[in-house]
């Protein structure tokens, strides 16, 4: 993607990878709009980066998504590119039932491909456009303890895959951006704080980095993430997904 000449909504933007991501666009100058169900949270976010703009919107509601797309297009003509942060990651135990599936599934997978659908036809008349979906490193390895969530994960890849495709011959660029595991907020405080986590800087340095030096790239991928992006590819994944999840499993124990 363009990493200047931007009009950029961030959904999820109040937090977290989004809410920094937004703020290094807004910084190379292009004009943004972040997105999240709290408005308090998007006002403060706002208040403190002069210029960044803010819409109220629940991102797995069908309804709000078609309202809050066709008033994002009208309000900013030149609006061209999405990046699709708004996510949740919750445990769970199956044997008690995927208490999660609806909920994550709603946020993570419809809600994206909707607003995708509702804001391409606007895209796609634009010089130059993009979408950035969010994947993660646990759509290659799931981590057993939120099974809902890293299937959404796995579902995003596959979508992009397809849309990529589509789209192929068309202004609009679509990049996959695969986090590891990073210091936010998504699973609570103690992941803000884990040392264990890529601190939340240093991620958006490398993702910035990226953008910048290699604007075609299908997969935005940082080092820390690839040894879960490629473990099947590099061999030894049954090995491999057992030892990750044995060690998951044991740090959770230990809590
Ligand atoms: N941090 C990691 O380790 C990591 C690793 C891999 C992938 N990711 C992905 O990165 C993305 C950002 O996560 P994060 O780590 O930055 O966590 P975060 O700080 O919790 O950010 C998630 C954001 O999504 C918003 N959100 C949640 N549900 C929403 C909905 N239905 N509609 C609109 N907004 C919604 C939240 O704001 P509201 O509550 O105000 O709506 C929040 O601002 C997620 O897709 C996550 O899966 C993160």
């Amino acid at each position: 993607m363009h990493i200047t000449g931007n009009t950029l909504l961030v959904t999820g933007g109040g937090s977290g990878i989004g809410r920094a991501l937004a703020e290094a666009f807004l910084a190379l100058g292009n004009e943004v709009i972040i997105a999240g169900r709290r408005e308090s949270v998007l006002k403060e976010v706002a208040d403190a980066n002069p210029g960044l703009n803010y819409v109220v919107l629940d991102t797995s509601d069908a309804a709000a998504s078609k309202r809050v797309a066709e008033q994002l297009i009208v309000d900013y003509p030149t609006l061209n590119a999405v990046i699709h942060s708004a996510g949740i990651m919750r445990g769970e135990s199956l044997r008690a039932g995927a208490t999660e599936l609806d909920a994550t599934v709603a946020t993570n997978l419809v809600g994206p491909i909707r607003l995708d659908g509702l804001l391409l036809p606007h895209f796609l008349k634009q010089p130059h456009a993009a979408i950035v979906t969010v994947s993660s490193g646990l759509a290659f390895v799931p981590l057993a303890l939120t099974p809902s969530y890293c299937a959404t994960k796995a579902a995003v890849h596959s979508y992009s895959q397809s849309l990529r495709y589509q789209l192929k011959d068309t202004v609009v660029k679509v990049h996959e951006l695969a986090p590891p595991y990073v210091q936010t907020e998504l699973m609570g405080e103690r992941q803000a704080n884990d040392p264990h986590a890529m601190p939340l800087k240093d991620f958006i340095d490398e993702v910035m980095g990226i953008f910048q030096h290699s604007p075609d790239a299908e997969e935005i991928l940082v080092e820390r993430v690839k040894p879960l992006r490629y473990a099947e590819v590099n061999g030894g994944y049954a090995e491999f997904f057992k030892n990750f999840n044995d060690q998951m499993a044991a740090a959770r124990s230990g809590e």
